[in-house]
């Protein structure tokens, strides 16, 4: 067992450090005040090579190991958590299952733009009324000529109105009800009308929105994967999304360690600086360790995955853990910063903000946990669904 990363990661991981205190620190207090979607931003990532870190070379991308992809992603998160998940979400969550499930076609056609950030990926799965229950969606691709019309409400869509390719899932077989009528498509972002999501809570510089389809049209070309197998490309999409997702929450959560250690290292009450106190050193002891467990769980889960290893309940483990650490840590460093913490004056309250979604999105804090226990406990699919 080796836990040292090698010179390629770390060289990724300086890469994707130093863009972030450059081109993210500086403005991201002024992005979150004024819900700014940083555009320009992710042509400098893409330059970089950072749209495509875990891309093939042969697919435009920069052709190294998904654990350097997490690191990255820790990064960027570290100074931004709506970069993060733009970048999380254009990569694991559409990216990648065209890797996966396309056609020669379709990964030649399609990763290549996505990879050199020409085109920003996107994943539709939840609607209204199907969240949580993914298998119970309802948008309906039904045949037309030899393709598919397109129609329903895709629901918070991560950069669904980028201009690029979105993933997404709707029912071909309207007589088959659950997960097994389901069918994923490719479908361009410019043919989709969208409206607003509503507020969010936090994540300000991403961009969220609601996809309206009315029949729109696909080619035969655009099905990814089998006809009803849709659900499959869902579910494998995520186990990796949800490594992602948690590298994000380890990402705030080593910001939030990082403001409350400096700032206890400084701020003087009762003579002393309150780093001097155990009620201060304890919080940070505990910070630090259940950063270190989190960490742990992430790169393993990302090294499982880089083998070709199921990493469904390591996964799903990684993005319990490191987000439950992330919005605990968070509000621990508030309480460390005080009055100050609960002010804009210092970035705490925004890690506060946005480690709350960690725990929902890309299966909630719930479904992880019964992800993971069908799988400890050997049991069937369905055997503990929600029903
Ligand atoms: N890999 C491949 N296939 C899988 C799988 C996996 N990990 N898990 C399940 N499947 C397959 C099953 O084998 C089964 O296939 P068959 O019918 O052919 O046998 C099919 O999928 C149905 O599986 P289940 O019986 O387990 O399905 P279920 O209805 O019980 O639901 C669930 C399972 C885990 C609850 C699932 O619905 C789920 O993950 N829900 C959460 C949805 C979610 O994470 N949404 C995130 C939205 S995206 C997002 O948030 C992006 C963003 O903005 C950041």
């Amino acid at each position: 067992m080796d836990f040292a990363l090698t010179d390629d990661q770390r060289e990724i991981q300086t890469l994707a450090r130093d863009l972030a205190r450059d081109e993210i620190e500086p403005h991201v207090a002024d992005w979150d005040r004024e819900h700014t979607f940083p555009r320009e931003l992710y042509g400098k990532l893409a330059e970089l090579g950072l749209m495509g870190v875990c891309v093939p070379e042969e697919y435009g991308g920069a052709g190294a190991d998904f654990l350097s992809y997490v690191l990255v992603l820790e990064e960027l998160s570290r100074a931004d958590a709506g970069v993060g998940v733009t970048v999380a979400v254009h990569t694991s969550a559409a990216t990648l299952p065209i890797l996966m499930f396309g056609t020669d076609e379709q990964r030649s056609r399609f990763v290549p733009p996505l990879a050199r950030g020409e085109a920003i990926g996107a994943f539709a799965l939840t609607e209204p009324d199907s969240g949580s229950d993914a298998g119970s969606l309802r948008t309906k691709a039904e045949p037309d000529g030899d393709g598919w019309a397109i129609s329903g409400r895709k629901q918070w869509i991560t950069n669904g109105s980028l201009g690029g390719t979105i993933v997404l899932f709707a029912r071909t077989d309207p007589d088959t009800p659950g997960s097994g009528g389901v069918s994923a498509f490719l479908v361009d972002s410019d043919q989709v009308e969208t409206v607003s999501s509503g507020e969010k809570l936090g994540l300000h510089s991403s961009s969220t929105v609601d996809l309206v389809l009315d029949g729109v049209r696909v080619g035969a070309d655009r099905l990814l994967h089998e006809e009803r197998k849709g659900f499959s490309v869902a579910m494998a999409t995520l186990d990796g999304g949800r490594i992602g997702i948690a590298a994000q929450a380890l990402g705030i959560a080593q910001a939030a360690y990082e403001l409350a250690r400096s700032y206890a290292l400084e701020r003087r009450q009762f003579g002393q600086r309150i780093a001097e106190f155990q009620a201060i050193q304890w919080k940070l002891a505990d910070m630090s360790t259940q950063i270190d467990a989190a960490r742990l769980l992430v790169y393993r889960a990302a090294w499982l995955k880089q083998q070709g290893l199921p990493h469904t309940e390591e996964g799903a483990k990684a993005k319990l853990f490191a987000s439950e650490v992330a919005r605990r840590q968070t509000g621990e460093a508030i309480q460390v910063l005080g009055g100050y913490g609960y002010t804009r004056e210092f970035p705490a309250e925004r890690y506060y903000r946005d480690a709350k979604i960690t725990e929902i999105y890309e299966g909630t804090s719930e479904i992880q946990r019964l992800v993971i226990a069908r799988s400890v406990l050997g049991l069937g699919q369905r055997a503990m669904a929600l029903k």
